[in-house]
């Protein structure tokens, strides 16, 4: 441990819900780094009891939520953990659909998995968007992919086509463990080499840049809108 001495204190909150992520953001002190890292593949009709899909909810109204309302005067990194921007080029998020009842897909077992997509391009939108709300202040917000990692939880409620795609992938073997997954993100909390840098994301420690869908100023804000609808903030 590079920290034995290191006084921890866990907080728990379940972040599919906007309560909760309002009061964890009120638990806690100011703040040095924020990574934002939960994700679900929930099924479409996996609806919380505040009327949100679990997916949605989780992996992108939560870090909206949790990230604007602990940004202050402090310094301070955030990052977004999203996924490979290579893949997600190909399910753009629906602005005028956030919870994505149309266009998942001929394949209904597939269809979390592609809600799931869209979830992760708006991680990235939101990391650009968040930024340029940010510019000006010492509170910096970047995304990183982990890269496609074996043996996490990520899978285990997917059922049908979606769990045999599942082990399909995890059955490569070249396919790193969470130690390598969680390099990148903990990279761009952490080092030097990234002070200042903000509105960018990364894979393998490397800037990449995302669709083009994803970068869209106008799609971004429309998407914070909506967002911040759903969370009840003022955009
Ligand atoms: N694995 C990959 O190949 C891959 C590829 C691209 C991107 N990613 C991204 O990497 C990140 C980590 O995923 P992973 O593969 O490590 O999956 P994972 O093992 O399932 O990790 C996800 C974490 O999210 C937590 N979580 C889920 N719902 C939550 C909730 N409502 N409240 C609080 N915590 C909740 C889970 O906690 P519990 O264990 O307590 O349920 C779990 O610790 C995700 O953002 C994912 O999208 C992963």
């Amino acid at each position: 441990m590079a920290v034995p001495d290191a006084e921890l204190q866990l907080e728990r909150a379940d972040l599919a819900l906007m309560r909760d992520v309002r009061e964890l953001a009120e638990r806690l002190p100011a703040v040095d780094v924020v990574i934002s890292n939960a994700a679900v593949i929930a099924e479409l009709d996996d609806i919380t009891e505040e009327g949100v899909q679990r997916t949605l909810a989780t992996n992108h109204l939560a870090p909206h939520l949790l990230m604007r309302l602990l940004a202050g005067e402090r310094a301070a990194r955030f990052v977004v953990v999203g996924a490979d921007p290579g893949a997600l080029a190909r399910v753009p998020v629906d602005v005028d659909d956030l919870r994505s009842v149309r266009g998942l897909g001929k394949v209904p077992g597939m269809r979390p998995f592609a809600l799931y997509g869209r979830t992760k391009n708006m991680n990235a939108m939101f990391v650009y968007a968040l930024a340029r709300r940010l510019d000006g202040t010492t509170v910096t917000v970047n995304g990183a992919h982990p890269g496609i990692i074996k043996g996490t939880g990520l899978g285990r409620d997917a059922r049908g086509a979606l769990k045999a795609f599942g082990a399909a992938m995890q059955a490569n073997p070249l396919l790193k463990g969470p130690d390598a997954g969680a390099d990148t993100p903990a990279w761009l909390a952490t080092s030097n080499n990234v002070d200042g840098v903000t509105g960018r994301f990364f894979v393998d420690r490397e800037q990449v840049d995302t669709a083009p869908h994803t970068t869209d100023a106008e799609r971004c804000d429309r998407l914070w809108d909506e967002s911040a609808r759903l969370v009840g903030l003022d955009p």
